[in-house]
């Protein structure tokens, strides 16, 4: 399985903070933000990974993260996104890294107190398609929000008035290389982007879509207050830690 790091876009709900430079190199605590996705992928013992990156500062990107030799790793990957096409645009440009490998995607932007070690075995175990993580927020709005008939899981809605449960997708996906017939087809939302939600949303329609619930928090860290709420988490709890779930 290869990873894959999302980290383009132009970080407009940051502005100013973002207007010289990308949003996945502000600090979080005591790291630049994008180190714990990219942290969170090696932690799932894969090591070949690529970084999309994109907007202002995308060579400070680049820069600060050189070949991953901090990570251990010998190698990174890199493509580079031009403008706001959103997260399944960006995606799109890991298409050739992948070839017909599995991966791992994580939003540049999403940072987790544990690990995705037992989602990633699940999946592993799947014999094709997809799985996403869940966790249960205060604040569903804010997010792609699961609809569940029963047990089931029957459709994600992207930033709902009414969120249909308090279960939030976050930013942590699976796909085999089926995403890749899925992302051609997609048409831009109302904010103009092409969403992963309607990749997810393709899986769970053709009946291959498995999901996972999240252990320890999550958040993302892209608006004021969740770049804030990411620092005082990581300070409190720390972040990525391997030796449980
Ligand atoms: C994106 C996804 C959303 C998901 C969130 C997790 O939102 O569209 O479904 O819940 O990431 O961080 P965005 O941050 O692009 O608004």
């Amino acid at each position: 399985m290869k990873g894959v790091v999302l980290a383009g876009g132009l970080g407009t709900r940051l502005y100013p903070l973002t207007r010289i430079t990308n949003k996945h190199v502000l600090p979080v605590y005591d790291r630049p933000m994008i180190y714990y996705p990219i942290q969170c992928i090696i932690n799932a013992a894969i090591t070949d990974i690529m970084v999309v990156t994109g907007g202002a500062g995308a060579g400070e990107v680049r820069r600060l993260l050189g070949n991953g030799e901090e990570f251990g790793l010998d190698h990174l990957h890199y493509a580079q996104q031009e403008g706001k096409g959103g997260v399944a645009e960006a995606l799109g440009l890991a298409r050739d890294f992948a070839g017909t490998d599995r991966v791992l995607v994580v939003l540049g932007d999403n940072i987790i107190e544990k690990n995705i070690r037992r989602a990633v075995g699940e999946f592993s175990a799947q014999p094709e398609g997809a799985r996403i993580l869940l966790k249960e927020v205060d604040d569903p709005r804010r997010f792609g929000v699961a609809r569940f008939d029963g047990d089931s899981l029957v459709g994600i809605e992207e930033k709902p008035a009414q969120p249909p449960s308090n279960y939030a997708v976050i930013g942590i996906y699976m796909y085999d290389d089926h995403v890749w017939d899925i992302l051609p087809g997609l048409v831009p939302s109302a904010r103009g982007e092409l969403e992963i939600t309607d990749v997810n949303n393709a899986y769970i329609k053709g009946g291959k879509m498995a999901c996972s619930f999240l252990d320890g928090w999550w958040t993302d860290a892209g608006t004021f207050g969740s770049l804030h709420r990411a620092s005082c988490l990581v300070e409190q709890h720390g972040a990525n830690k391997i030796d449980d779930n």
